[in-house]
């Protein structure tokens, strides 16, 4: 059926986008700014809130409260030139969790925010492992400029050397910290001036002037500052042009296709904190990044095949990325976040559960804004909806849609970084505990992996952050009034392994590794150093090593 007009420009106006980062690079403060453009000038705060546990609504899980941070993912919705903006904010903790690598399935880009100062840190490296693995393209926000920063150059050569991925500067700046005199657009060949606080106007909407090529006598001025240092003038002025040739003779020449297949990452330069450079960021972003995307599936016919269900298919279909229990405690309440992926969504249709080959009513679908809830009536690809799941059958990777015939690829689980083991009090909760791990691992809180010839006695959990395990002991006991202590294991890294050959026997018998089982009585490899991982890897050279669950068919 061919998509009505109504769906294909519903979809053309739509970006659903995360910003990824490492804690302090001031994402919390980018998200305020591009809130602040689409209009969104007095909720911002909300986001704010966050940050500093002003946050007096109760919709947050207890532990979230009594340590001021956020564990959950909220989505973020905002418009701009006609454009409806699907911001998926990401948790702005250090100790972040798989939630934070699910809520990447569900997004069509990145854009990956840098401090200036201290260039690609590690948790950049780890989310921008997920986008690379997924494919999407990645936009590079280079932010506190006004602060002391690195060589530009410097920074533009990290990204080749330790992430691998070529980029474009689509910007570039002139100077840094006191002598941060603005950036030059090499598109439209204009020079943004970063002008001091003072200048902003009364919205903080800086408006920069504009200098049209490095040779309009109107640069020099700009160049030199308050103080009107035309020596130092000179100097930014021979830098900027040297740079400029440079990037220009040895750097990437801009190109659409490489940015969309995510090869190619489109860098701008400026200051969140100072909303400098975020406007027309964000302008380049909206008319650069994908539409919404497709999604792979595979059909729940006899003869099970492949397809791509295309967003402006008009039948509706979405899947389940992330469950968020409890984000109301008076209503103890399950929240499926769903991402839709085709056709249109409305309040209170039927549509067939796949997993379940049952009918499944959408009522009360919510957005959120940061604490807010609203119930929606409509919603198109690229949208994420909040569903109240009263019944707990919703889990992640779940399809849900019009035809009821296909099941998306799922959404993967990622390798572990920590590990435990669980110890109970009170051994006549036994019951409970399995109960509660059953669950809350369904839930995604954690990742449970079986002792070979154990059964599910004394299982070993897995979590990308750490803060997962606080998290499944805070809920074991106030959901499952069950008292349990973690006591960590010394591994660092997991693999699912595929292949032919492989002898649990020889990890066993090893001391730096194990060799466990997921739910889906996968081999998992559990190692203890960096070393012990490489060693195994070079001396088993026909198994393939895998950091994220090889899927399952059922
Ligand atoms: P995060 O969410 O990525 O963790 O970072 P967040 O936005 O909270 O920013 C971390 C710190 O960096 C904040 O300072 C923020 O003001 C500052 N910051 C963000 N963007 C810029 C920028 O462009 N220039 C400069 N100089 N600083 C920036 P803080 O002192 O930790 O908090 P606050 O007291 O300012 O709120």
């Amino acid at each position: 059926m061919e998509a009505s007009p109504q769906l294909t420009k519903e979809v053309q106006r739509r970006r659903t986008f995360a910003i990824i980062s490492h804690p302090d690079a001031g994402k919390t403060t980018l998200t305020e700014k591009l809130l602040l453009y689409g209009g969104a000038i007095h909720l911002a705060g909300a986001v704010r809130a966050k940050a500093n546990t002003r946050n007096t609504t109760s919709d947050w899980m207890e532990i979230e409260k009594q340590r001021g941070i956020s564990i959950s993912t909220s989505v973020l919705q905002f418009e701009y030139g006609g454009y409806q903006i699907n911001l998926l904010d990401t948790p702005g903790h250090k100790d972040f969790s798989e939630d934070t690598y699910r809520t990447l399935t569900a997004a069509d880009a990145a854009v990956m925010l840098i401090d200036a100062a201290k260039g690609v840190e590690p948790q950049t490296r780890k989310l921008f492992e997920v986008c690379r693995m997924r494919g999407i393209p990645i936009f590079t926000f280079m932010n506190k400029l006004d602060r002391p920063s690195r060589d530009p150059l410097d920074l533009i050569d990290e990204l080749e050397k330790v992430l691998g991925i070529r980029s474009c500067p689509m910007s570039w700046p002139i100077g840094a910290g006191d002598r941060f005199r603005g950036v030059y657009d090499r598109q439209s060949k204009e020079l943004l001036a970063f002008q001091t606080e003072g200048e902003a106007n009364v919205k903080g909407r800086l408006q920069p002037k504009k200098v049209t090529g490095v040779d309009d006598p109107s640069f020099l001025p700009i160049l030199a500052g308050p103080r009107q240092d035309m020596d130092e003038a000179n100097e930014l002025l021979s830098k900027l042009k040297d740079d400029l040739e440079l990037i220009e003779v040895a750097g990437d020449p801009f190109d659409l296709d490489a940015v969309l297949a995510g090869k190619l990452s489109p860098v701008f330069f400026g200051s969140a904190m100072n909303n400098f450079g975020i406007q027309r960021f964000l302008e380049r972003f909206i008319e650069l990044a994908p539409t919404p995307s497709g999604r792979e599936a595979q059909t729940t016919t006899a003869q099970s095949v492949a397809k791509k269900v295309e967003p402006t298919d008009s039948k509706f279909s979405g899947f389940i990325f992330k469950i968020q229990a409890n984000m109301d405690p008076s209503h103890r309440d399950r929240v499926a976040f769903m991402r839709v992926v085709s056709g249109h969504f409305e309040r209170g249709m039927t549509v067939k559960h796949a997993r379940l080959k049952a009918p499944f009513k959408l009522n009360k679908p919510l957005q959120f804004f940061a604490q807010e809830r609203v119930i929606i009536d409509e919603a198109w690809p690229g949208d994420i909806v909040g569903l109240l799941d009263t019944t707990g059958d919703l889990r992640i990777g779940d399809t849900l849609c019009a035809s009821g015939d296909f099941e998306f690829n799922g959404v993967p689980r990622f390798s572990p970084e920590h590990f435990a083991m669980v110890l109970i009090k009170d051994p006549m909760k036994r019951k409970q505990l399995q109960k509660g791990l059953d669950q809350l691992s369904e839930e995604g809180v954690v990742q449970i992996y079986r002792q070979r010839s154990m059964g599910d006695k004394d299982p070993i959990l897995g979590a990308v952050g750490a803060l997962q395990f606080e998290v499944l002991q805070h809920r074991l006991m106030a959901e499952y009034n069950v008292d349990v202590k973690i006591e960590k294991m010394p591994f660092v890294h997991a693999r699912w392994v595929v292949g032919e050959g492989l002898d649990p026997d020889f990890f066993e018998r090893r001391e730096d590794s194990r060799c466990l089982e997921d739910r889906d009585q996968q081999p998992v490899l559990l190692f203890k150093s960096d070393w012990a991982l490489r060693w195994a890897e070079e001396n088993n050279k026909k198994l393939t090593f895998l950091t994220t669950a090889p899927p399952v068919r059922r």
